[in-house]
């Protein structure tokens, strides 16, 4: 597909519900005893692909394309699949899975695509074994596919090496099956979607700092959910807006949990112009309309804490530090290299072919902004995160920006070009 300059992004912008809320919606409501009924549910291959593990193993879900019925059969109703899962290309639904397959009495096997039979899964199965599974990565590489006998597990406090909401809710999910506590202490705080849902459906779990600990075989009870917008959806548009001159674009309910929030952290502190209006909270998950304006931004330094915040819109970050004036350092972000693509890799190979001046470390990324970027040719790696960012500045650049493998935004945002287009009309 191919992106030219456009004289501005205007309007209104609804994104689709959080790819993280809506794989654990499907999950929990699995697990749960009753009916689940899921509002705003994204319908992107990613949770589609989780919905159709859990009817493997005889959930049933009924999808209508906005609202997903879940009828969940309890902690110990699900059955052994017939068939390998196929997670497609989503490290949640495989790394999650992993710690649900963990407790259940008989064997399975996690596959998915190449991207994610390339992708580290030792941090699930380090923890995971210490509990008492049996799980083995079949190559013997630390990747997928994965083979789990699960049951008899033991409580354990695990101290993750990296700060990761995969890692820590797969753990939490094998503590609902575990005899004891299980405890998780994260280097960061990583996204707590796990935490703040599962209460919701009856676990008990607390949260103190980057340690959560929760306590086995609770009673789930289904319920209602509403997913907020995709913050990670909506960082396009942010970012189209403050790029592109006399742009200003409304986005309507978008999820701004504080472990979710770092894009909007870091754009403020590089000069953007962004207001939130109509805040609200459901379940513990706040929302808001985010209202952004073009604005002449000054490069920045993001490490540390903030990383698990934005780790997903590192992409889109570097895109726009090319339209900041000076430098911006991107640090302690090594995880962007064990992404669906290595991010660090992919970013500096395309945007280098745009013109910009970036170079990469071993941690993250430094771009020298304020330098014109030009089209090329872009080769998403069928990355959707690369995929849009690539997209959104190809729009700001001259000449046309011709993106490989466009259609892999289906992933997590199926009507994304429809949508940007609107804003450019
Ligand atoms: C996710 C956690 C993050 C994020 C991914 C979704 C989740 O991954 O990058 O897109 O839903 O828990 P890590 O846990 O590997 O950091």
């Amino acid at each position: 597909m191919n992106f030219q300059r456009v004289h501005h992004v205007k309007g209104e912008v609804r994104v689709p519900g959080d790819k993280s809320i809506s794989h654990r919606a499907v999950m929990f409501g699995a697990l749960a005893k009753g009916t689940t009924a899921v509002t705003n549910f994204l319908q992107g291959a990613d949770c589609l692909s989780t919905i159709s593990c859990f009817q493997q193993m005889g959930i049933p879900i009924e999808n209508n394309g906005n609202e997903v019925l879940i009828h969940g059969k309890g902690l110990h109703g699900l059955s052994m699949p017939q068939q390998p899962l196929d997670v497609g290309n989503s490290g949640t639904t495989m790394r999650l899975m992993s710690g649900i397959l963990a407790g259940q009495e008989f064997k399975s096997v996690l596959t998915g695509d190449a991207s994610i039979q390339k992708r580290p899964m030792g941090r699930v199965i380090d923890p995971l074994s210490q509990m008492g599974a049996g799980i083995v990565s079949v190559p013997g590489n630390g990747c997928a596919p994965l083979q789990i006998r699960g049951g008899s597990l033991t409580g354990i406090h695990y101290h993750s090496k990296v700060a990761s909401a995969q890692v820590k809710s797969a753990i939490l999910l094998a503590g609902l099956y575990a005899d004891g506590t299980t405890t998780v202490t994260e280097p960061q705080l990583s996204r707590n979607h796990t935490e703040l849902m599962l209460r919701m459906f009856g676990a008990q779990i607390s949260s103190q700092d980057t340690t959560v600990t929760i306590q086995p075989e609770p009673k789930l009870d289904g319920r209602m959910i509403q997913v907020p917008g995709d913050i990670s959806s909506a960082a396009y548009f942010i970012a189209a807006a403050l790029m592109i001159p006399c742009s200003e674009v409304r986005i309507r309910n978008v999820g701004i949990n504080p472990t979710r929030d770092g894009i909007l952290r870091v754009c403020r502190e590089m000069g953007a112009d962004i207001t939130l209006e109509h805040i609200s909270d459901t379940d513990g998950e706040p929302a808001a309309d985010l209202v952004v304006r073009y604005s002449r931004l000054h490069g920045t330094v993001i490490g540390g804490s903030i990383i698990p915040a934005l780790i997903d819109e590192l992409p889109m970050l570097a895109v726009l530090a090319c339209f900041a004036e000076g430098t911006t350092i991107i640090r302690d972000a090594q995880e962007l290299k064990v992404k669906e693509s290595n991010r660090i890799d992919v970013m500096v190979q395309n945007l280098t072919a745009m013109g910009a001046r970036i170079q990469g470390t071993e941690d993250g990324m430094i771009i020298e902004g304020g330098v014109p970027l030009h089209g090329a040719v872009i080769d998403s790696r069928l990355d959707h995160r690369i995929a849009m960012s690539f997209a959104i500045a190809g729009l700001a650049s001259d000449g046309t920006t011709q993106i490989l493998g466009s259609d892999c935004v289906n992933i997590s945002y199926p009507g994304f070009y429809a949508d940007l287009r609107k804003l450019t009309l």
